[in-house]
């Protein structure tokens, strides 16, 4: 079978080096994918938003599988237009896509279902939600309802700050609605749940690193590195967190008339009080996906497949191979603001390590030379049968890189370790 990834991140290549090891595969096809994605398979310069185009390369192609990685995408109803077209896709409609897309519909649908999730308020006004606040004499988190790329959540320290978010998110055309959240403590985890609109098939709980500097200092960004599986809760936990999230979740979207099908990703705080959902995605998280799919072992094609409503979604079909995952994001100069591209980059062919994978995100060959093109450049990954021997593997590597600018944590998974 033919199969259309999209998108081009550290996501999608490590997608598309899982789904190459499928028998399934017979050509994998990349929109717009990324230099590490053409070492596996065809790239096809389409831009993922332009909905008409990637129908017509799935069609030209012969495609029976689409899967899209980002949500911009989704939200925007490629998976619609691939239904309507008679394509299977794995990823969720738009409608579904909302459990992402609206924080304020997700929300609403946790409050429903009785899903544990920090309290809100929610506000079209940010002067309604400014005087919300100095009465409420609280901090306050305040989120943009709609895509912010990561940049749609402010954690302010004071009453003060809490009203300049209102007015910075306020301002931007994510943040036409807002939400103001309890703030909540405790460890972050990922859950990511396979899903064919009624089933759910947990994958291994990963952590992300959200700031940008050691210590978890510094403004949020996409993720700087991720380690799996997370060390705070245990395989009974995640059946337990699946019962308790993610299949209400299904149930409520399903009764909605919007089935969920494709990866729901609930972000989950480990609060003194039991666990607590920040947040749902409609897709794999990134970086995470880099540091759970190396631990994979079964078929990924054919658990897509399923989701997508060809084939039975089975308990079974994804394992793990038992070792530990840490992944290491090495970020350009500027990033998350204002990254710089054109930075050659150096060093990938001296790492030859086979514990450790080298996921391409922002890159770009110009010139016959491999540079920058983007915030997060290069995923390193490192197996192992400790997260403290994945982690020495993944720095081992990134020692061997190089590319000016070039900046990353050196805390992944640090204090799990301690
Ligand atoms: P989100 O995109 O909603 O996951 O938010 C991004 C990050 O902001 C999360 O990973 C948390 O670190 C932080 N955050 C979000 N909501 C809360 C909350 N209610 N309390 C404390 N921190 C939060
Ligand atoms: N790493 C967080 C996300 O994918 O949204």
């Amino acid at each position: 079978m033919n199969v259309l990834l999209i998108g081009s991140g550290g996501r999608e290549h490590a997608l598309a080096w899982k789904l190459a090891q499928s028998p399934l595969l017979d050509t994998l096809f990349i929109a717009p994918g990324n230099p590490g994605t053409a070492q596996i398979g065809r790239n096809v310069p389409v831009d993922a938003l332009n909905i008409p185009m990637v129908i017509e390369v799935a069609q030209r192609e012969r495609i029976g599988l689409v899967v899209v990685g980002p949500e911009a995408p989704l939200a925007a109803g490629l998976a619609d237009a691939c239904l309507r077209a008679g394509i299977p896709v794995f990823g969720p409609t738009a409608a579904a896509a909302r459990i992402e897309s609206s924080k304020a519909f997700a929300k609403r649908l946790m409050i429903d279902a009785r899903i544990p999730t920090a309290e809100a308020r929610i506000f079209d006004d940010p002067d309604a939600a400014v005087e919300f606040v100095r009465s409420s004499g609280r901090v306050w988190v305040v989120k943009a309802d709609g895509l912010a790329a990561g940049k749609g959540v402010i954690v302010p320290e004071t009453v003060s700050e809490t009203v300049d978010a209102i007015r910075l998110l306020g301002a931007t055309r994510a943040g036409a609605r807002l939400l103001l959240e309890e703030r909540l403590s405790g460890p972050e985890v990922s859950l990511i749940a396979l899903c064919d609109g009624e089933r759910a098939l947990p994958l291994i709980l990963a952590q992300d690193h959200k700031r940008l500097r050691d210590g978890d200092a510094g403004p949020n960004t996409g993720g700087m590195g991720a380690y799996a599986p997370a060390l705070h809760l245990t395989f009974s936990d995640v059946a337990g967190l699946t019962a308790s999230i993610i299949l209400p979740t299904l149930r409520a979207l399903a009764a909605a008339g919007s089935p969920f099908r494709g990866a729901l990703y609930a972000g989950l705080m480990l609060t003194e009080h039991g666990p607590r959902v920040l947040e749902f995605n409609a897709r794999f998280g990134d970086p995470e996906a880099q540091a759970i799919l190396p631990l994979l072992q079964g078929d990924l094609l054919a658990a897509l497949l399923a989701c997508a409503g060809k084939g039975e979604l089975r308990d079974g079909m994804v394992h793990w191979n038992g070792y530990t995952a840490a992944c290491v994001v090495l970020a350009a100069e500027g990033y998350p603001d204002t990254p710089r591209r054109g930075d050659v980059i150096d060093g990938i062919d001296a790492v030859t390590d086979p514990h450790v994978s080298i996921f391409h995100a922002g890159t770009a060959w110009e010139n016959n030379q491999l540079v920058t093109a983007g915030g997060r450049v290069l995923g390193v990954t490192g197996i192992g049968a400790s997260l403290r021997e994945a982690l020495t593997r993944a720095y081992a590597a990134i020692d061997l890189i190089h590319f000016r600018g070039m900046h990353y944590r050196r805390d992944i998974g640090a204090r799990a370790i301690q």
